[in-house]
């Protein structure tokens, strides 16, 4: 790991507060749904147990775990599902939950792979929507931060493993040169 140093981004009242709302909007969104929530490992694991703690609608929660090829913090659009999802979706409003959407190449080929599974919907639920160099085109229907750049952890999002247990998001400040991390687990 390169040599750094964390600054905060968003507190813990803020995200609290963000992610009540965004569950409020969930919640009156599929009021009428069959809704199962798929969080992506690892990253979501934090962002996704306060969320359903905040609906009011009921849910049913899987998990599936993806990896992508490569070596660098860029995502490379070749996409492995390492674990998959045990819960049936066909006909299902799915939830896709992640931590965070960046070239968009992760969701981008997993909600097609969920497609083929025939649910009722698939709608794009991302804690932040880091915007600043998506290469595909991904609708993100629900966020509850937008950032534009930067490499952030924190509240589940990790670098090399390292902050996912922080209760707050902060930015990572490189103090010497660009960081050229392994991808490995998304
Ligand atoms: P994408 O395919 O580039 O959209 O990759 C998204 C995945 O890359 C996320 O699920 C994260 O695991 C990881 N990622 C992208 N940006 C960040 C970041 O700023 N901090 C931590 N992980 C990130
Ligand atoms: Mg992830």
């Amino acid at each position: 790991m390169k040599k750094h140093r964390l600054k905060q981004l968003f507190g813990e009242d803020e995200i609290r507060k963000r992610v009540k709302a965004l569950a409020k909007k969930i919640s009156s969104d599929y009021e009428n749904g069959d809704v199962v929530l798929i969080g992506i490992l690892k990253g979501s694991f934090v962002f996704l147990a306060d969320l359903v703690r905040n609906l009011s609608i009921p849910v049913k929660i899987d998990f599936c775990r993806l990896a992508s090829y490569g070596d660098r913090t860029y995502s490379t659009g070749e996409v492995r599902v390492t674990k998959e999802i045990e819960i049936d979706v066909e006909s299902k409003d799915v939830l896709i939950v992640d931590d965070i959407v960046d070239s968009g190449h992760t969701l981008g080929v997993y909600s097609a792979l969920i497609q083929k599974k025939k649910p009722r919907s698939v709608r794009i639920c991302a804690f932040i929507d880091k915007i600043g160099r998506r290469e595909k085109k991904v609708n993100v229907d629900y966020f509850c931060f937008r950032i534009k750049e930067g490499f952030v952890v924190g509240y589940g999002l990790d670098y090399n493993e390292e902050y996912r247990h922080l209760p707050g998001v902060f930015i990572i400040e490189f103090l010497e040169g660009v960081e050229d991390h392994k991808a490995g687990d998304r």
